[in-house]
């Protein structure tokens, strides 16, 4: 059994090309055959009436006649006589018919002249056979032609009219995964169109409900965040208050608990606003990317200086993109609290800004153990922490970092370093440039190409 549409076509109408063929391919070698035979009949009576004109005797060659034709004049005079072949010819009636003669069997025509003498045209049923076969089987050499042609041109035919299917699949697999848009159904021939108006609908199902989910998220998050903070409040109460040693002990861990709780919920509430902001994205401010990375590096340094991990720039141009500032500085704050999560102490940790063709490029490169490969495939997958987690996290800063750079229709790229005086990982973030400060009156030019922050 085929599964393949298209082999099944092509075998279906491999068949009925073979079969027409073969059906005509008989049809035409009878009747070129029949053709062939009566043509030749006709040859023996256009001889007999210039034989029976007396243009010429037996015994003598036909003019005119190829040889290997081998037709035979045979005179048998006015009274049976010579042969016995020739005394059975002389019986037979005038006119054409089968006979025996030399042991051959002949195609003969008896005619009988004014003066009483009678002869016979003839040739061996053997000769005109073969001719005729012949002639008949030339007549199949176009069809035995046409027959690869034609399975070509089928096979051309049908892999055309499926490529629309082909080229509509591939287009479902190279979607991203929360792309709803419906399918376009123009250029697609109407066989297609219920399936496409399908999808779409299903598209439309999975729509609502993924933005019913994210609702979902959004309120819980944000209905627990009230009680949360108010939670914190009371364990921090707990500071001012004198307490026995082991339940400051407690105390210290509740906190540090609530405290992973307020991060998981803003984690939560990053992710949810930013998606609730997708469905109609706003005109975006202008941000400089150094100024956000500043910030945020100068926000972190206590964080490095304590864990004796060198923080800093190995190369900053301004570069001007088209964002949100606090979701640049979102993009930069989870990628770097990683990378200071996976240096070890004494490692470091550099961070470049630069613009390489027409794009702004943020590139993290940290000191630590980098990401298996096996985990790279679902690393931005909410909640994924990778196989081999380490301390306190939630598993969604690397997706609300691709989320919000998709939605600055930019792309981010992680790749694990491999080389003698450094490993770790790169983190490389590229934005679309919003306005090129360099390229401003009283300013230098110039595009740093791809430089590599270590070594
Ligand atoms: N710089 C890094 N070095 C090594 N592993 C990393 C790095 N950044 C991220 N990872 C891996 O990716 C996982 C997911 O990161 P992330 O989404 O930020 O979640 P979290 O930081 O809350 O664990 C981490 O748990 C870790 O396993
Ligand atoms: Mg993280």
């Amino acid at each position: 059994m085929i599964r393949s549409l298209r082999g099944r076509l092509f075998v279906g109408m491999t068949a009925i090309i073979l079969l027409t063929g073969a059906t005509g391919g008989v049809f035409a070698y009878r009747w070129a055959f029949g053709e062939a035979i009566e043509m030749q009949d006709s040859i023996l009576i256009q001889l007999a009436s210039l034989a029976q004109a007396g243009s010429f005797k037996g015994g003598q060659p036909l003019q005119g006649v190829e040889e290997d034709t081998e037709v035979w004049l045979i005179e048998l005079g006015e009274t049976s006589r010579g042969s016995s072949d020739d005394r059975q010819l002389f019986r037979l009636r005038d006119g054409l018919q089968l006979a025996t003669w030399n042991n051959q069997t002949i195609r003969v025509l008896l005619r009988t002249r004014s003066d009483g003498s009678r002869f016979a045209v003839a040739q061996p049923t053997a000769v005109r056979d073969e001719t005729a076969r012949d002639v008949a089987f030339r007549t199949l050499l176009p069809i035995a032609a046409l027959i690869p042609c034609l399975m070509l041109v089928t096979a051309l035919v049908i892999a055309h009219s499926l490529r629309s299917m082909v080229r509509l699949a591939g287009e479902l697999d190279a979607r991203r995964a929360d792309d709803m848009t419906a399918l376009p159904r123009s250029h697609m021939p109407s066989e297609l169109h219920p399936f496409i108006n399908s999808i779409n609908r299903l598209l439309r199902r999975t729509g609502l409900l993924m933005d019913q989910q994210r609702r979902f998220v959004a309120d819980a998050a944000h209905e627990l965040r009230t009680p949360i903070t108010a939670l914190s409040l009371q364990a921090e109460n707990l500071d001012s208050v004198e307490l026995p040693k082991p339940a400051r002990e407690r105390a210290a861990a509740l906190k540090q608990g609530m405290h992973r709780t307020k991060h998981l919920l803003e984690q939560l509430l990053a992710l949810a606003r930013h998606e609730a902001g997708q469905s109609e994205p706003p005109e975006m401010p202008v941000a400089a990317l150094d100024c956000v990375a500043k910030d945020v590096v100068a926000d972190l340094l206590p964080e490095a200086t304590e864990r004796s991990i060198d923080l800093g720039f190995a190369l900053v141009d301004p570069v001007m993109v088209r964002s949100e500032p606090g979701m640049l500085a979102a993009i930069i704050r989870n990628l770097l609290e990683n990378a200071l999560r996976f240096t070890p102490p004494g490692g470091t940790i550099d961070i470049g800004i630069y613009r390489e063709g027409g794009m702004a490029i943020l590139q993290v490169e940290d000191g630590g153990p980098g990401i298996a490969s096996t985990d790279m495939d679902q690393i931005f997958e909410p909640f994924f922490r990778g196989s081999c987690p380490e301390g306190e996290g939630t598993g969604l800063g690397l997706s609300i970092v691709k989320r919000i750079v998709d939605s600055l229709s930019g792309k981010i790229a992680l790749e694990n370093m491999v080389g003698i005086d450094r490993s770790g990982l790169r983190a490389t973030v590229r934005l679309p440039i919003a306005r090129d400060p360099e390229s401003l009156p009283g300013k230098g030019s110039g595009e740093n190409q791809a430089p590599q922050l270590s070594g």
